[in-house]
């Protein structure tokens, strides 16, 4: 495990955007394991800057989502894969067919997560996973006491994760209280992880997953345990490890 620690979340951004403009550069065919939330936003936004002036080429790039709101179809603002259009897609010189989230319209959980299974085998696995974490430890939608041996499948959502997620929302009753999610076994076999953490509220939870014991009551703990961990804290979320650990 390597933990970079950011002075900002701007530089968190930077510090993140970087080793994913260098897996971009390394392999220009590269799959890379995306997220929404406010954490990789400003890790986007980077990635569109360095676009615009000619550094980096998504041509040949595949993008695999780890996650997507049941029920929530493309032109529904608060799914995810109108965040990522919003927020990265639209920018860049990706092509759609390469572009991967779960299907949320698909009522059939099973189809679903089987097809979305499917497509990573299919795309070789995943080089490069970038992942925030919730304050419950969840990642992508794994909440506490969630199997690690799962691929993709249907979860219901925590009171914390339908409380933190309602401000994207008009109103509580509109948070989709399912999703489907790429499983803790699908995300550790990807080849590197970046997982990347800002502000005080995850300071707490940022020290037990990766100091604590590993345990499925916090699910980003397995990845105590991945052979290729990068971690980018900023300030606030790095307030709680221990101050050696370069
Ligand atoms: P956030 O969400 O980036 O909006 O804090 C992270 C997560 O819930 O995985």
């Amino acid at each position: 495990m390597k933990i970079i620690r950011a002075n900002s979340y701007q530089d968190m951004s930077r510090k993140a955007a970087n080793l994913i403009s260098a897996q971009v550069i390394m392999k220009p065919n590269c799959v890379l394991g995306l997220a929404t939330g406010s954490t990789p936003e400003g890790i986007y936004k980077q990635l569109i800057d360095w676009y615009n002036k000619g550094d980096l080429d998504f041509d040949r790039v595949t993008t695999i989502n780890l996650d997507e709101y049941v029920g929530l179809d493309h032109s529904n603002e608060q799914s995810y894969w109108y965040f990522m259009q919003k927020h990265f897609f639209r920018h860049i010189n990706i092509r759609p067919e390469n572009v991967y989230v779960p299907d949320g319209t698909n009522p059939d959980a099973e189809r679903a997560c089987r097809a979305y299974d499917y497509i990573i085998q299919r795309c070789g696995g995943i080089d490069l996973q970038l992942l925030g974490i919730g304050v419950d430890g969840h990642i992508g939608f794994n909440e506490p006491g969630a199997a690690f041996e799962l691929g993709t499948h249907k979860v219901r959502l925590q009171e914390s994760t339908i409380q933190a997620n309602k401000r994207f929302f008009a109103h509580e009753d509109e948070v989709p209280k399912e999703a489907y999610t790429m499983g803790i076994k699908t995300i550790m076999q990807a080849h590197k992880v970046l997982l990347c953490a800002s502000g005080t509220a995850k300071a707490a939870i940022i020290r037990e997953a990766l100091y604590g014991p590993v345990t499925p009551q916090v699910p980003a703990s397995i990845l105590q345990m991945h052979p290729d961990l990068t971690v980018v804290v900023d300030h606030e979320a790095g307030a709680c490890l221990p101050e050696d650990m370069d």
